[in-house]
């Protein structure tokens, strides 16, 4: 059964708003890289870290365009009479393993939070901003998260918040990237940029499967205009490879995120990885669709209940579509070349099967599995 979309959605996303330009012009590009939280949470030390920045590197991700390892939450121990925060006895020596991740040609990220605790209970940066930064700093530090979590306070406070740590991290001199964490809940992509985030989380936290993926990506559509070079929509990181969904469901979460321009954050057990898992994150066509230097962020352009169809431009002129079928069967489904405003004839490029797919007159259309998508590039001949 063919299957044609037929409900445009208003093409307002064309028009990209302008926002405010990145305060520290780091993270041009959405940031790539991995982080604990998803695949070990609290279980996660200094052996830990090493293990996976090889990993990162001998299984090719490191080529492919992941260079930051992210400490998340629970490294935090205490602070000392000056007020100095120490790594609890995980880490015994943070600057150490950050000489070890920069050896490898990777970059070092870390997690906190403006309050006094932290998302699981740990030392907070609260009242100690700068020396906080300072010492982030001192160890070599690349990357912060900055979790709202336990805090309380107007959106004014947590504007302040923010703004206090972008300037201590400024102050320090070092380029570290600033990662907003408070889920969406006060609009943050409308302010994210003034207080010097260049990503922020939009939602709550993922989970390892394809209901919540896919309530996160698909719920992504009407933020476009927010996202560009410095300043990107995160939508928490990457689950792929962790076991909870089918290769189809990991392929639609992976090419969801790509046309939102999201940081690719890997979230999974790198050092054992299927090869799979390898070939899903470090597909090259799919990551520069992700890191087209246009930074603009893809939307919907047509839905027919479960059928969803995408659209991201691209630097080039041509246009990637993901053919999205969110139903428990296969089905064919169908882009309207009008739909992406490209005339007549196109040449149409599969890009999980890296293969040219031909010249399409007029519209292109494919069998897309359940809970699966074709993603493909689409260009005006
Ligand atoms: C929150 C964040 C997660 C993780 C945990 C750590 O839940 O959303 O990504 O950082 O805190 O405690």
């Amino acid at each position: 059964m063919k299957r044609s979309i037929l409900l445009p959605v208003v093409m307002c996303c064309l028009i990209f708003s302008v926002t405010s330009p990145a305060q520290n012009n780091l993270a041009l590009t959405p940031p790539m890289g991995w982080n604990s939280w998803n695949h070990f949470a609290e279980r996660i030390d200094d052996k830990t870290v090493r293990a996976q920045a090889d990993a990162m590197v001998a299984s090719g991700l490191r080529d492919a365009g992941y260079v930051y390892i992210n400490i998340d939450d629970t490294w935090e121990g205490q602070r000392d009479a000056s007020g100095f925060i120490h790594p609890n006895e995980k880490f015994p020596d943070m600057k150490t393993l950050a000489d070890y991740v920069h050896g490898k040609g990777l970059k070092l990220g870390i997690y906190s939070s403006p309050a006094a605790k932290t998302c699981a209970g740990y030392e907070g940066s609260l009242g100690h901003e700068e020396q906080d930064a300072q010492i982030y700093a001192q160890w070599g530090i690349d990357y912060l998260k900055y979790d709202w979590c336990q805090s309380t306070g107007s959106l004014e406070e947590m504007k302040a918040a923010y703004t206090k740590m972008h300037e201590a991290l400024k102050k320090t001199g070092r380029p570290i990237v600033l990662s907003l964490c408070e889920y969406g809940w006060n609009k943050v992509w409308e302010w994210g940029p003034s207080v010097g985030g260049n990503l922020w989380r939009t939602t709550g936290d993922i989970s390892d499967q394809y209901r919540v993926m896919a309530e996160i990506g698909f719920n992504q559509n009407g933020l476009e205009n927010f996202a560009g070079p410095g300043h990107w929509n995160d939508p928490d990181m990457l689950e792929v490879g962790n076991g909870g969904m089918n290769e189809d469901e990991y392929r639609t979460h992976m090419s969801l995120w790509a046309m939102l321009a999201a940081p690719l954050i890997a979230g999974n057990d790198l050092t054992k990885m299927t090869p799979y898992t390898v070939e899903m994150l470090t597909n090259r066509e799919v990551i520069a669709v992700d890191r087209d230097p246009m930074g603009k962020q893809g939307f919907r352009v047509a839905q027919e209940g479960p059928f969803e169809v995408w659209m991201k431009p691209m630097a080039d002129g041509s246009k990637v579509v993901g053919l999205f079928n969110r139903q428990r069967t296969i089905e064919s489904m169908t882009v309207n070349f009008s739909q992406i405003g490209i005339k007549r004839e196109a040449q149409v490029r599969d890009l999980w099967l890296k293969k040219d797919l031909g010249t399409f007159e007029r519209s292109f259309s494919a069998y897309v599995p359940a809970h699966g998508v074709v993603l493909v590039k689409i260009k005006q001949k």
